[in-house]
């Protein structure tokens, strides 16, 4: 039986076989959550920006459609891509691409600090729960802009925006990152107090900084930007991705085997890899590579909270309450930054986990044997923790709805069969 979508075309789903014991080394692609803001950064200058290790997903091709909207060449290639920002006209960021990928608001900062303007798409909610964008807003308006919403856009214009000192109600990486590009042409010294520290916030101060940008304190709550009065093209290689780094790190744990990966320094997941110690994990790290093993039997409970960074990532939390679905036990996981990110817990339950959602608090009873069965991908997150699920679910899990995973996962089964995974992306249902 095919399954067909809407449009009678024919759903790519994924299909699991459990069992197999995962074991080798897998080399992580750049990080999508860098990616998307280095090539927004790139509007700040007219001409070439080159940037390395750019992952092949959907998201970012989805954010080229945004630059090319706007009028910039790009090329993208073997995980090179060039930016061509000389012919922008455009300052406007279109409903279809705004609504496919919540992101395209990163261009506001860079567009108006170059341009004055820009008038971009309202984002709405996503399964993630309300997704605002006030402190965006609030920040730009500080800073001198007058910023008003129509017809379903936000416009913001300013001739030359102001430095401002400001403190951020919530350390809001989005926030952080399009107010940073929105100060580095500002006129003063701008004090951004409270900002996200995430390693993806570090990753485009360093490429906002060899575009000529002056920015003291990256990575630390409190950053202060110079205003230059221009920027130029630059050159640079996005950091390795932590979020896929740890989503295979629970694939090795969950199967008991031992998988290695490779181009992520340890310490962006420091958190991380110390929670999994606590359930049992044995956990090796190297310069720039981080190894997990462990014995399924002795995995044991262990409450997780996810934070801002260097708090636990939230982008990890759905993976990591599979693994506490077979540790020994009961955990609770608290997710403090999204308000509806448990909406992948009735698809773990049909795998036979035993789960209860209390407002922003999932009780994991774990030690259950998981059984294959048709689930749906309702996010990017969720679709691949609920595939580790399959890894370790008797028999074949079937699942649907994988455009979710596509968004954020380069080659995401190629490298799990590279690891010893039985999986495929197919027609007829689980033929495995
Ligand atoms: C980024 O989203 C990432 N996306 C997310 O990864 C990640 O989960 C998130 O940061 C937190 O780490 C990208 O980088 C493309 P936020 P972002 O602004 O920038 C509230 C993935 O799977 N908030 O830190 O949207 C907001 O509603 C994705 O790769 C306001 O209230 O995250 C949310 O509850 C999912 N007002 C919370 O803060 C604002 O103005 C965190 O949002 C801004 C945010």
């Amino acid at each position: 039986m095919t399954i067909r979508s809407a449009a009678g075309l024919e759903e790519p789903r994924l299909l699991v076989r459990g069992g197999n014991r995962l074991s080798g080394q897998v080399a992580v692609s750049g990080a999508k959550n860098s990616a998307l803001k280095l090539m927004a950064a790139s509007l700040l200058a007219p001409g070439t920006s080159v940037l390395h290790n750019v992952p092949d997903i959907q998201d970012v091709l989805t954010m080229q459609e945004v630059l090319e909207y706007l009028g910039a060449i790009v090329e993208f290639a073997d995980g090179t891509m060039t930016v061509d920002t000389s012919g922008v006209q455009s300052q406007v960021a279109p409903y279809e691409l705004v609504q496919r990928m919540r992101a395209s608001i990163q261009i506001m900062g860079p567009l108006v600090a170059r341009f004055g303007q820009a008038r971009v798409a309202m984002p709405g909610g996503c399964n993630l729960g309300p997704r605002k964008i006030d402190i965006h807003l609030r920040g730009l308006a500080q800073m001198g802009a007058t910023v008003r919403s129509d017809h379903g856009f936000v416009e913001v214009r300013s001739d030359r925006l102001q430095a401002v000192d400001m403190f951020l109600d919530y350390p809001s990486v989005g926030a952080t990152e399009n107010l940073l590009m929105a100060a580095v042409m500002a006129e003063g010294t701008t004090t951004l107090e409270n900002v996200a520290r995430e390693p993806e916030i570090v990753d485009l101060c360093k490429f906002l900084i060899s575009m000529g940008a002056d920015i003291e304190g990256a990575g630390s709550s409190t950053v202060k930007i110079h205003g230059v009065e221009e920027m130029h093209p630059a050159e640079h290689t996005v950091l390795g991705d932590r979020i896929e780094a740890g989503t295979f790190l629970i694939a090795g744990a969950l199967t008991g085997g031992e998988v290695e990966v490779t181009g992520i320094s340890p310490h962006v997941l420091d958190l991380f890899l110390s929670k999994l110690r606590s359930v049992g994990v044995r956990i090796e790290e190297n310069t720039r590579s981080i190894k997990a093993s462990g014995d399924i039997d002795s995995y044991k409970a262990t409450d997780v909270a996810t934070l801002p960074f260097p708090g636990f990532p939230t982008d990890l939390q759905a993976q990591v309450v599979v693994l506490l679905s077979i540790a020994r036990g009961v955990s609770v996981v608290t997710e403090n930054v999204f308000e509806n990110r448990f909406g992948f817990v009735d698809e773990l339950i049909r795998l036979g986990a035993e789960i209860r959602v209390d407002g922003n608090h999932a009780v994991v009873t774990g030690g259950r044997a998981l059984t294959g069965a048709i689930v749906r991908c309702p996010d990017l997150r969720a679709g691949a923790a609920l595939a580790l699920a399959g890894l370790v679910a008797e028999g074949c899990t079937e699942l649907r709805d994988v455009h979710h995973i596509d968004r954020g996962y380069e080659r995401f089964e190629e490298k799990l069969q590279g690891l010893g995974a039985e999986v495929e992306r197919a027609g007829a249902c689980c033929s495995l």
